[in-house]
């Protein structure tokens, strides 16, 4: 089971890890070019991001099929996936058990702590370590931000250091959001030169806002992006999102004028406000928030060939009479999150990303 980049997670002591930048821990969860572990945006390169959406659109025209779905679904029928979602999740949680079943990974949860020996006092390392000893991979969602890296370092010290994903971890990370996030645009823009050159803008609570800070991340890898960051002062994004932006060299605006940035974008990225991480009755972000709303009359200030997107849940921050316009992907956004997550298991066995790749040349 270990392999060499496994092994280099072994050999780093936890604080020498926890020190590291974020884009110097990618080497410590990638086995080659491919993911191991998959905790952090940092961690993908271009190249990856476009073998996984190739991945993902293989699977898709496979799986159309009864042959190639039974095809699919044996190649990983000798495998186990532990769902462990310690915070609510719909499409996340959804999307990974549908992938698990599409590629044969027999899937089991546990949804709430309450119903595991946590509530007997154990402690959540020995929880995860426990599912290690049944599991072949563990996908988590937890409200503690570094706490699926810390697992992932934990388990690498042991004789079962199965693969992590971070399914969500506080307001930090959410990177395989980003891959779905960035397969639809890949998707969008096919016939429009891709996602380089395209002005994406970021909408609503920007400061808690995981997806955006792992999508404004990958963005940084397309070449001509220039991202806009449209929210109320006080959810406004990370000033260390704009470090990572003035580092990788991209072009990027904060603007509290929703209105006026409409007519620049080729991808709007709205989002709900996060108010699960308030902590007193009197916070300011209560106060009204509707100039940042998505509304109908918007519609005709957009181009043409834009995209609406959201990561979901959503409140009122999109119009449901948007749904209809054909420029709103994000129930598109929900199925692709489904296919992608299926090519990211088949990359973390990376022997079952090359049977795929070899089935749709051969049969497709
Ligand atoms: N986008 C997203 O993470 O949705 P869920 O919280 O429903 O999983």
């Amino acid at each position: 089971m270990l392999n060499g980049r496994d092994r280099q997670l072994r050999q780093i002591t936890w604080d020498a890890y926890s020190q590291l930048s974020l884009p110097d821990k990618a080497p410590y969860l990638n086995n080659g070019r491919r993911p191991y572990h998959v905790l952090l945006a940092q961690q993908f390169d271009r190249q990856t991001l476009d073998e996984l959406g190739m991945l993902a659109t293989s699977i898709r025209r496979i799986a159309k099929s009864k042959a190639g779905m039974q095809f699919l679904q044996d190649l990983l029928c000798h495998k186990r996936a532990m769902l462990y979602f310690t915070q609510p999740s719909s499409r996340t949680f959804l999307s990974f058990y549908a992938a698990c079943q599409i590629i044969g990974l027999s899937p089991a949860e546990v949804r709430d702590s309450a119903t595991s020996s946590e509530m007997k006092g154990e402690a959540p390392e020995d929880t995860l370590r426990t599912f290690s000893s049944y599991f072949d991979l563990l996908v988590m969602r937890t409200p503690k931000p570094g706490f699926a890296e810390r697992i992932a370092w934990l388990l690498s010290n042991t004789e079962r250091p199965v693969p992590i994903i971070n399914a969500g971890s506080g307001k930090d990370q959410h990177p395989t959001q980003a891959l779905l996030d960035i397969y639809t645009l890949q998707r969008s823009f096919e016939h429009l030169g891709g996602i380089e050159n395209k002005n994406v803008v970021f909408v609503g609570d920007l400061g808690r806002g995981r997806t955006v800070r792992s999508l404004s991340c990958l963005l940084t890898l397309y070449p001509g992006v220039k991202q806009y960051f449209v929210a109320p002062s006080e959810l406004q994004i990370g000033q260390d999102v704009l470090d990572q932006l003035d580092a990788a060299d991209v072009d990027y605006e904060v603007s509290y004028d929703f209105e006026n940035v409409i007519p620049e974008t080729d991808a709007i990225y709205m989002t709900r406000l996060q108010d699960e991480w308030d902590k007193g009755e009197n916070d300011a972000t209560k106060s009204d928030n509707s100039q940042y709303f998505l509304k109908p009359e918007h519609l005709d200030k957009m181009k043409n060939t834009a995209v609406i997107m959201h990561p979901l849940p959503r409140r009122d921050e999109i119009d449901s009479r948007i749904d209809v316009d054909p420029r709103a992907v994000y129930w598109r956004q929900v199925r692709n999150g489904m296919w992608i997550r299926v090519a990211l298991m088949a990359s973390i066995f990376g022997k079952v990303a090359d049977e795929i790749f070899n089935f749709y040349e051969l049969n497709m």
